[in-house]
């Protein structure tokens, strides 16, 4: 039960709470870009984590559907606000495109889980393989992408990202 009632991004969802840290951003350090995406990159692990030591198939359920959410909104915003500053620049455009890729291979994995159940093996197989690519996928970035980022990005252009990562999650939190 508790899983269930969890919502996506519960800790966002109350508008006071959403201001009031936003009041003490203010305050506080600014949150870098690779602050902003290792704090996404934590949560999705912590709900693999969650499915490894779930039984409950309608339990399983919502904690794949929050999953999905999570990582459908960490990709496209990656896709539309981080990747294309690497895309631009001849030293990190092989890389970012295989990142591309293998979004999309997640992509792939997420949507032909759609008609499976939970208690079908064939899910439970799934789920192992999306674990380890995600897996793979976030560590690549953090030793990798967010590297090439730091050395080729100006810091202008970065806190001009987490603006509009900041702004886009915010919108897609109220409406
Ligand atoms: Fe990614
Ligand atoms: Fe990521």
């Amino acid at each position: 039960m508790k899983v269930q009632d969890r919502k996506t991004h519960g800790e966002h969802l109350d508008y006071k709470q959403v201001s009031k840290r936003e009041r003490s951003h203010t305050r506080a350090k600014k949150e870098t870009l690779f602050d902003l995406l290792k704090k996404d990159h934590e949560s999705v692990m912590d709900i693999f984590d969650q499915i490894d030591e779930e039984e409950s198939t309608e339990s399983l359920r919502g904690l794949f559907s929050q999953l999905q959410d999570e990582l459908d909104e960490h990709m496209q915003l990656e896709e539309q606000f981080f990747y294309p500053a690497l895309k631009e620049n001849d030293d990190s455009r092989e890389k970012i495109l295989e990142s591309y890729e293998q979004h999309q291979v997640v992509k792939t994995v997420l949507s032909q889980m759609q008609g499976v159940s939970p208690d079908d093996e064939r899910w439970v197989a799934k789920i192992k393989v999306l674990s380890e690519l995600v897996n793979q996928h976030m560590g690549e970035e953090e030793k990798e992408v967010f590297k090439m980022a730091k050395r080729l990005i100006e810091k202008e252009k970065l806190r001009e990202i987490v603006g509009e990562i900041e702004k886009a999650k915010r919108e897609l939190i109220w409406h």
